[in-house]
């Protein structure tokens, strides 16, 4: 029987994402599927040695060496990072409200409640003075904010790097250690997002965990890794990754001194990462710093032609020029509205975008639980009222990125 695929899932003249896969892709993930082991195994294995050796890449040695977990995704490894932190009832987690659902859901899997954090004007990133007064508020035994809020002992922190721009890490590290929070960084837009003084984002809080998500820089369709120099956390969230099982039994029926036997030591989570999305992610890595100056490519041409225009505000840049987004925001010139500027694109010209994020706080749950009002978070809403994600796939070509640059300068009039 023929069945009709005609699904063509990209009807968007230019698509607001799509994944750069070639041949090479092909050919890892066909070697694996010929191989007769599809789920975690030795693909696995070198995808987290060659990750960790890619971001430690200039350890001298002063540091432990990093360490990478390979996940189904960034949700499963902020899981695993807050669970491996003790976070539970009682505690707060202090999150920015500018960020996806997944930042903050794992704290409340955990029992815990949630601390939204404004950003700093125009920085996308979480507001640092704000984090500290809202971590001095809760110490001190007081709700989050002065109109109420969550109550409970300050416990973790995940600071966001938005579209790959860093937080700054170095005073987030600061106040944490001065409060005894764990930090769990959310770097899930940045690979590889490289920081002023060396190293890479991801890399200098307890734990660091990365997206793979379809979107995503570095992409095997659904998956994620957590990095950490923590020998403690480590081993927590190895054994809670898998069933909370004492020992890696990814070979018990093939190793050396293969054995069947195996002990549960935990109630933990099915959290691995196949094989088969790992030879997706190694082929990936290897051309991780060409997909990165793409991206570059692509935003400094939109720089370039919106930068003059009052009617837009550029984002943001740093010194890692991570760029894994293009957070356009229209400004008090232009003409219309954001979702009128969606809109049209899509109409008239088949563009496809999307906005990041909107606020955490807005969302039914987090408002009806925390009785948090919009403009609790003044700097948040500004940002989000006004942003839209412009296409930044590697891949676009010269006439792609004309063609969006003169359609956003004729919607907007
Ligand atoms: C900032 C941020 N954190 C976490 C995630 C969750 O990633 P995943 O889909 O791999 O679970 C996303 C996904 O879009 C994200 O944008």
């Amino acid at each position: 029987m023929k069945i009709a695929y005609t699904l063509n899932i990209m009807k968007e003249r230019i698509p607001f994402g799509r994944p750069f896969i070639d041949a090479e892709e092909e050919h890892a993930v066909v070697r694996v599927l010929r191989s007769g082991w599809l789920t975690t195994g030795t693909e696995t294995l070198c995808f987290e040695q060659e990750f960790a050796a890619f971001l430690d890449a200039g350890n001298d040695g002063i540091q432990q060496p990093l360490r990478a977990l390979a996940v189904n995704s960034a949700t499963s490894g902020l899981h695993l990072a807050l669970e491996a932190a003790g976070v539970g009832p009682g505690d707060v987690v202090l999150v920015p409200s500018y960020t996806f659902a997944a930042t903050a859901e794992v704290a409340r899997h955990l029992g815990a409640e949630l601390a939204f954090v404004d950003v700093s004007p125009g920085s996308f990133l979480m507001d640092i003075a704000q984090l500290e007064v809202t971590i001095d508020r809760l110490s001190a035994g007081k709700t989050a904010y002065v109109n109420g809020g969550p109550c409970g002992v300050p416990r973790a922190v995940i600071p966001v790097h938005f579209a790959g721009l860093s937080c700054d890490m170095d005073a987030i590290m600061d106040k944490a250690a001065r409060s005894n929070l764990t930090v769990v960084e959310d770097a899930a837009h940045a690979l590889p997002a490289p920081y002023s003084g060396g190293g890479f984002a991801g890399t200098k809080a307890h734990i660091g965990v990365f997206s793979f998500y379809a979107t995503k820089p570095l992409t095997t369709g659904e998956g994620g890794m957590i990095v950490s120099r923590d020998e403690n956390l480590l081993r927590r969230m190895t054994t809670m990754r898998l069933h909370g099982i004492d020992r890696p039994i990814w070979n018990r029926y093939t190793g050396d001194n293969a054995s069947w036997y195996y002990e549960v030591i935990e109630a933990g989570y099915k959290y691995n990462m196949p094989d088969v999305l790992a030879a997706l992610g190694r082929v990936q890595l290897k051309r991780i710093e060409i997909l990165w100056s793409m991206r570059k490519g692509i935003a400094a041409r939109y720089d370039e032609a919106f930068s003059a225009d009052e009617r837009f505000i550029i984002p943001p840049t740093d010194s890692s020029d991570a760029r894994h987004l293009y957070p356009l925001r229209l400004g008090p010139a232009c003409p219309i509205s954001r979702d009128e500027c969606i809109r049209r694109l899509q109409e008239q010209y088949c563009i496809g975008t999307s906005v990041h994020f909107i606020p955490l706080h807005t969302m039914p749950f987090y408002t009806k639980r925390y009785g948090i009002k919009e403009d609790d978070l003044p700097e948040t809403m500004r940002s989000f009222k006004a942003e839209i994600s412009l296409p930044l796939c590697p891949g676009m070509t010269d006439s792609h990125i004309k063609y969006v640059i003169e359609a956003v300068c004729n919607v907007c009039r």
